[in-house]
């Protein structure tokens, strides 16, 4: 029978497919690519991979700027290849979800051309989010609104006769123009996307931008300082509009757009699956997590969370009393393509004491990351206990750090902040080609070059150098996904009280995850102890920074 719910307590990788693996040799990765190392997938255990976009795309936002939604861009393959990577990855048993981008396309999208193209008022203007300008001549912008990544969130264009015309909303980059969701071939369009993918055997969608596709456009506008900081900050008691009523995110109306995707969803069998990218209050979660919406949605938390013990609780507490409310399962993700690596975001200030472990300074390469690195290895065995879905990065199972210090002329990232020649913030750090051999040309991510430039230390965190080693992160990865496919359960947990430093929970099968956050080593509950991230014998007390898992049956003697 097929598992209608196979996505509830998955564990999931996230593939950007750009920076996985290279077969055509122009440095950019690609599905034949990806196709070639299913073998590394399927090594993880993971139950399913999610695809960053790999769709047609000028690439100004990574690929989340969308030139076609129904075909693949010719840098990484081709439809039949995206076909016999479904069948690769289904023989190993992995599902396949897809990123969908349905707040924005790209400004070189057939709809947004003929939208330039036609007049004002017209059918293909209504498709995307035009106003008229304000000032004498509509020389300045609808409204003081402004874009994600920086600047108006208006560009004004040229009309078909060559005169300066109207404006359209974009709430990223002025290459990837907001749809109008209150448009009805919009809305009929992304369902024949839907069943384009879920035709071709794809068992979900990641959602992107999930809670920003309805939009009040009605005038008067409310000013910037109102609206502002709509994506990332919560809403919650700041939000001057009301639950549901923000001009721009989070809107009611979204329920009934994300109804009728399951009624898409619910025609396939077992039905296709989604998770919502949806930055809100944590009480409106469910509303995309629901089972008559998308089905699940990212909780972010643990990417905000300060490495200590009461902040995870909290967290943890918080994201599986808020799924069981919602009929949903909990989310966990201490990484993304987004965000800088954990290895190095639980990384102590270099003025902190290098003990325990060694230094935090990564230019030295893998031996000594240290506790930046033994903090990930705990986070991510403490996630992978918990009920719910994990969903991990590429290149987490590796333990890479950011990379620092891209040069300013390889930069791609629209977000990114550049300063004296490099790269200071941004995402193209979380992005970088991995590595899969300890040397050779782009440490066997492509023949060429990559397209990010890779450390010269990279090769020491490469697939080559840790698959033999047991005592790997790679290693330790594998061997926590292949324990875990045998102990997950449904989404219950109880606290074990060992110290204020420390977060314990047991499992109802007698599934025991002990992490330390203290400096002092902590003695393990009583059991049998299955796997430990600081690699001391089984029966030693747990040390700093570091989680371990015993299994101790219910009944059984303390
Ligand atoms: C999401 C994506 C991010 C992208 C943005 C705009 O937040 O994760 O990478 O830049 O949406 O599509």
């Amino acid at each position: 029978m097929k598992d209608p719910g196979w996505w509830r307590q998955a564990a999931i990788y996230q593939i950007y497919p750009r920076s996985f693996s290279d077969r055509n040799g122009d440095g950019v990765g690609d599905l034949a690519g990806v196709l070639s190392r299913v073998d590394h997938i399927a090594a993880l255990d993971v139950d399913a991979v999610w695809f960053s976009p790999f769709s047609p795309s000028a690439l100004t936002d990574g690929g989340y700027d969308v030139d076609d939604y129904r075909d693949i861009d010719p840098l990484i393959g081709t439809l039949a290849e995206f076909d016999a990577l479904v069948a690769a990855l289904h023989e190993h048993e992995i599902k396949v979800i897809v990123d969908l981008v349905p707040n924005h396309s790209s400004d070189r999208h057939e709809w947004f051309r003929a939208a330039l193209a036609s007049a004002p008022g017209s059918r293909e203007r209504d498709r995307y989010l035009f106003r008229g300008g304000t000032g004498e001549n509509g020389e300045l912008p609808p409204n003081d609104w402004q874009a994600m990544f920086g600047g108006p969130a208006w560009t004004r264009v040229t009309e078909a006769d060559g005169t300066p015309g109207q404006w359209y909303l974009h709430l990223f980059s002025t290459h990837q123009p907001d749809w109008n969701w209150a448009n009805q071939e919009v809305r009929d369009d992304f369902l024949i996307t839907l069943r384009f993918w879920g035709d071709r055997g794809v068992d979900g969608f990641r959602v992107d931008v999930a809670m920003g596709l309805a939009k009040d456009m009605s005038e008067p506008y409310p000013p910037w300082e109102q609206v502002g900081g709509f994506l990332f900050l919560a809403l919650g008691a700041d939000n001057p509009f009301g639950d549901g009523k923000h001009p721009l995110v989070d809107r009611d109306e979204l329920t009934e757009i994300y109804a009728g995707w399951r009624q898409v969803f619910d025609g396939y069998d077992p039905p296709l699956f989604a998770v919502a990218e949806a930055w809100v209050e944590p009480h409106r979660r469910g509303r995309y997590a629901n089972s008559k919406s998308l089905g699940q949605a990212f909780n972010f938390d643990l990417l905000y969370a300060q490495w200590d013990a009461a902040t995870f609780r909290g967290v943890i507490q918080r994201n599986v009393d808020l799924a069981s409310e919602h009929d949903t399962t909990s989310t966990w993700v201490l990484s993304n393509h987004d965000v800088v690596r954990h290895a190095s975001r639980f990384a102590p200030p270099p003025d902190e004491p290098a003990e325990p472990g060694t230094t935090g300074d990564d230019s030295a390469g893998r031996a000594l990351l240290g506790r930046g690195l033994a903090r990930a290895e705990a986070a991510i065995m403490l996630a992978l206990a918990l009920p719910g879905s994990t969903y991990m990065y590429q290149g987490e199972e590796l333990g890479l750090p950011e990379v620092t210090g891209i040069p300013a002329g390889k930069v791609q990232d629209p977000w990114a902040v550049v300063e004296n020649g490099v790269m200071i913030a941004g995402r193209d750090g979380c992005r970088v080609p991995l590595p899969w051999t300890a040397g050779g040309v782009s440490f066997g991510f492509s023949a060429a070059d990559a397209h990010l430039p890779q450390p010269d230390w990279f090769g020491s965190y490469s697939v080559e150098t840790q698959v033999g080693d047991p005592s790997s992160t790679l290693c330790l990865y594998r061997e926590a996904l292949a324990l875990r496919r045998t102990l997950q359960s449904e989404e219950l947990l109880e606290w074990l009280e060992l110290g204020p430093g420390v977060v314990a929970f047991r499992r109802p099968n007698g599934w025991i995850s002990v992490t330390n956050f203290d400096a002092d080593p902590v003695a393990l509950p009583p059991g049998r102890v299955v796997l430990r991230s600081d690699r001391r014998d089984a029966n030693e007390p747990l040390a700093a920074e570091a989680t371990a898992w015993v299994l101790h049956s219910p009944g059984e003697a303390e």
